[in-house]
C-alpha cells in the first residue's frame, strides 16, 4: 500500500519549493516530529529562524500538503545545513532531492562559497541523499551527539564545483 501511494506521490502532482509564511510552521512540525533522525527544533526556533535572514527556510509541497522542509544557517560565504525532513510517507520520492538542490541553487546565487552538514554515522539516508547531490565527507568528530553517544559525520558542497 505504502508502496503504491509513494508511486503515486512520485509521478503526479506538481512538486513545489518555497519559503514558507509563519502559517506553515505546524505542519513543519508535524514533519520534524515524525523524523526522529532530525534536529528537533521548536515552534519560536520556526519563527525566528523563518523571520530572520540569518537562515534560510524552504517547504516542499505537493497538493498543498507540506512534505518536507530544509533549515540552513547563512554565514556568507559559507552555509550550514542545520535541518532537513521529509514525511516518512513521502520519503525515496525524490523530495529531499529537491530541497537540497533548491538550497545548493539559492546559496549559490547569494554569493556562498561552500554548504557544511554534520551526519550521524548511523544516519545512512542523509549521508547517500547529501552525496547524491554533490556533498563529500571531509571529517569526524568523535562522539558529538548524545542519546546516544554517536560519532558526526562532516560532509562539505563546494558549490562552485557544478
Ligand atoms: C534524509 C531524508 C531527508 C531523505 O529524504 P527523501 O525525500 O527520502 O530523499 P530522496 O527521495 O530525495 O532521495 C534522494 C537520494 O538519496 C538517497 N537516499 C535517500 N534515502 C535513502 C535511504 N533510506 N537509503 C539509501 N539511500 C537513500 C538515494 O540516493 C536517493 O536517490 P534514489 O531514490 O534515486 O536512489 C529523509 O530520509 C528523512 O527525512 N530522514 C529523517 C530526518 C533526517 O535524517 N534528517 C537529516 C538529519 S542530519
Amino acid at each position: 500500500m505504502l508502496r503504491l501511494y509513494r508511486l503515486l506521490m512520485r509521478f503526479t502532482g506538481i512538486l513545489t519549493i518555497s519559503s514558507p509564511g509563519m502559517a506553515a510552521i505546524p505542519f513543519i512540525l508535524s514533519v520534524q516530529q515524525a523524523s526522529a533522525a532530525a534536529a528537533q527544533w521548536r515552534s519560536q526556533d520556526y519563527a525566528a529562524a523563518i523571520a530572520h535572514t540569518e537562515r534560510l527556510v524552504l517547504i516542499a509541497e505537493k497538493d498543498t500538503r507540506i512534505l518536507g522542509f530544509v533549515v540552513a544557517y547563512i554565514a556568507i560565504p559559507e552555509w550550514e545545513l542545520e535541518n532537513i525532513a521529509v514525511a516518512p510517507d513521502a520519503r525515496r520520492c525524490g523530495v529531499g532531492r529537491a530541497l537540497m538542490t533548491a538550497l545548493l541553487e539559492r546559496a549559490r546565487q547569494d554569493g556562498g562559497r561552500e554548504i557544511r552538514q554534520e551526519i550521524r554515522e548511523s544516519n545512512i539516508a542523509a549521508q547517500k541523499l547529501g552525496l547524491s547531490v554533490g556533498f563529500v565527507q571531509e571529517g569526524r568528530r568523535p562522539r558529538y551527539y548524545r542519546d546516544p553517544v554517536e560519532d558526526a559525520l562532516l560532509f562539505k558542497h563546494l558549490l562552485n564545483l557544478r
